[in-house]
């Protein structure tokens, strides 16, 4: 990158999973809030199928406005960044590369920083980041082996524990086991208390988790987040408000910083856990509060157990840290997102918000971050 031009950002949103929609409202609020004067910013839209696309930069096109929800579809070009790897010391940012069928390929210049904006497999947990790396491309937020990790509810849990972070009763069903012996995977399950919440091992925005009441509705519970992962988690319903912590990395290899903890409430007549509906749909469904209103002490601790969570994972850029708090004070981790939601009124920016760092400054904060910080082992 060159100090004479704006550093060239682009905008990755959409994507191969579930979440592709979410992505897409997620990148309407960056699109909209982001520092032009500063930044040039290129919106790339990745098709369902996994096709990368240069897309509209009109935040409009993918907000959530209608009973539809946004989608990118695919074009006739084709963008690619190539895997070239180093070409030299100081070099950062490759050539993004559009194609079409009969025609010569098209560049569209250097990019500099990558905002990966998409939840989900086959964008937040590592394979997208293991892209930019052999491409040797800056990107905003988790490396490789932490947005792993942060995508697996089962590896995610087995890390916190091995740093001391407290995590609920939870039993993991493979394919393998499913396949070869589901009464003995059934069996295991039925040993948790009930309620149990049954979840596809790598999805987010709640699909394909069920909570359960009794041991009848295991196996369909199990089928469905079958459909969406081979792996299958199933934890003991824990009881207990739901507290979040936005952490941010810190400067100059300083500790995390937090947020001050936020709450979700979501116990109406219509939901008793925050299922999508109540988190994307029914927009009365869940109040959100920030800060939460806890003792000074309960805050400090869950603020300072989402950095260590934070840091267990190797975290950098961004992550929220979810947790419940019990009726007898425990706070107990449920899970890391390594691309948490990030439009204006997510929980991540709202959080950041009331403690003092405005959307737009926390987009540039998170640039500033992943343009300071190199490639590969770090
Ligand atoms: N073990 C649990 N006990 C009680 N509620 C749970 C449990 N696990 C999940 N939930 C409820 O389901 C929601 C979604 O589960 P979560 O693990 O956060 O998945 P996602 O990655 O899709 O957000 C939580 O916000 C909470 O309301
Ligand atoms: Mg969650």
């Amino acid at each position: 990158m060159t100090s004479s031009r704006k550093p060239r950002i682009a905008v990755l949103f959409g994507g191969r999973s579930s979440e592709h929609a979410v992505s897409c409202v997620t990148a309407a609020g960056v699109l909209e809030a982001i520092d032009k004067d500063k930044y040039d910013v290129v919106p790339i839209g990745i098709s369902r199928q996994g096709q990368w696309s240069l897309m509209s930069g009109d935040p409009k096109q993918w907000s959530l406005r209608s009973e539809t929800l946004p989608e990118v579809t695919g074009s006739e070009e084709t963008i690619t960044l190539s895997a070239v790897g180093i070409t030299s010391e100081a070099d950062s940012g490759q050539e993004l590369v559009a194609t079409a069928p009969d025609r010569l390929p098209r560049s569209l210049g250097g990019i500099d920083v990558v905002m990966p904006l998409l939840h989900g497999p086959f964008g937040e947990d590592g394979t997208l980041q293991g892209l930019l790396e052999m491409a040797n491309v800056r990107y905003v937020g988790a490396g490789v082996l932490a947005s792993a990790v942060g995508m697996d509810k089962h590896f995610m849990k087995v890390v916190f524990e091995s740093v001391g972070l407290r995590v609920g009763p939870y039993e993991v069903i493979t394919d393998r086991q499913w396949q070869n012996d589901a009464g003995a995977c059934l069996k295991r399950a039925n040993q948790l208390s009930f309620p149990v919440f049954v979840k596809p091992a790598r999805a987010g925005s709640s699909m394909g988790i069920s909570r359960v009441t009794t041991a009848e509705g295991l196996r369909a519970a199990i089928e469905l987040a079958r459909e969406l992962d081979p792996k299958v988690v199933v934890e003991a319903g824990i009881e207990g408000r739901e507290i979040e912590v936005a952490v941010l990395q810190g400067r100059n290899g300083q500790d995390p910083r937090t947020s001050l903890p936020g709450e979700i409430d979501v116990h109406d007549d219509q939901h008793d856990w925050y299922d999508f509906e109540a988190k994307y749909v029914d927009g009365t469904a869940a109040k959100l509060s920030c800060p939460a209103d806890l003792p000074s002490d309960v805050s400090t601790e869950v603020r300072s157990l989402a950095a260590e969570g934070f840091d267990a994972v190797g975290a950098e850029g961004l992550s929220r840290v979810d947790f419940f708090y019990t009726p007898s004070g425990t706070l107990i981790i449920n899970e890391i997102n390594t691309m948490p939601g990030f439009t204006p009124i997510s929980m991540y920016p709202q959080m950041w918000a009331k403690s003092g760092l405005p959307y737009t400054e926390l987009i540039d904060e998170l640039i500033h971050l992943a343009l300071t910080r190199k490639t590969g082992l770090r």
